[in-house]
């Protein structure tokens, strides 16, 4: 049984290295997840990817079933997540290409479905959110990060937007005079579902293109598509170093 899944974002939908052994089809309360869960064996350790946004990337942020997904990951026991995410730089350091492993969030989306604890509740249940991921997790990922001397910038605020739309500059501004380091559109509600299940939750951040504004003229997507496929490799070696540390 694994401990471990990995949620793959825009760029990755396969993990190349992993050994499927098995797809299982998992049915939740709250509906489907974003497809099987693949089970396997990465570095010889038990694994279970799933890739958020569905196998062909047709799910797209705000129609992703985060409750489903989480609530299946905890229902085949799994207890650490690495969620691998795409994001646009606000700060400048963060850079396309570059990862990053964030320790706040700023949550801005809306009319989400973002919670288990809704209905047939013995009592109302609040959860502490004040660090919202894992310092297990990132510590994990940052130590790997140092081993491979790979840069990764350790720390920022993540905030997370509705989408799919990507923001205006006046929205980027907004968001760095919040503080904000990194934009993406998925790391909430997840983050706060994997609070409430209990689960330990970090986000590895791939920097796919500076945010609206911050360039020169607009986002281009295949200057996005090429920064991830860069990034994801990072990724991968990332995910093979940390891995067998857990
Ligand atoms: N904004 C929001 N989400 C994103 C971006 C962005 O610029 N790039 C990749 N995901």
């Amino acid at each position: 049984m694994a401990d471990l899944a990995i949620i793959g974002g825009t760029g990755l939908t396969t993990l190349k290295n992993l050994e499927i052994t098995r797809r299982e089809v998992m049915r939740t309360p709250y509906g489907e997840p974003s497809g099987p869960l693949l089970h396997g064996k990465l570095c010889h350790q038990d694994v279970i990817f799933i890739p958020r946004h569905g196998r062909g990337h047709t799910i797209p942020p705000h129609m992703v079933n985060y409750r489903a997904n989480i609530w299946a990951l905890r229902e085949a026991g799994v207890r650490d997540v690495i969620a691998v995410a795409a994001v646009g730089g606000i700060r400048e350091d963060m850079l396309p290409g570059r990862l990053a492993i964030p320790d706040q969030i700023i949550d801005y989306t809306w009319s989400r479905r973002h919670t288990y604890f809704e209905s047939e509740l013995s009592e109302v249940t609040h959860i502490d959110f004040t660090e919202p991921y894992s310092e297990k997790i990132r510590n994990l990922l940052i130590t790997a990060a140092r081993d491979l001397n790979q840069q990764v910038i350790e720390g920022g605020v993540y905030a997370a937007t509705q989408g799919p739309r990507l923001e205006t500059a006046a929205e980027i501004d907004r968001l760095e005079r919040d503080g904000c380091s990194i934009v993406g559109m998925t790391g909430m509600p997840e983050a706060a579902l994997a609070r409430e299940m209990g689960l330990e939750y970090a986000h590895c951040a791939v920097i796919a293109n500076r945010a609206a504004g911050r360039g020169t003229g607009p986002i281009s997507m295949g200057d996005i598509e090429e920064n991830l496929t860069s990034g994801m490799e990072r990724v991968r070696s990332l995910l093979e170093t940390a891995i067998p540390h857990l």
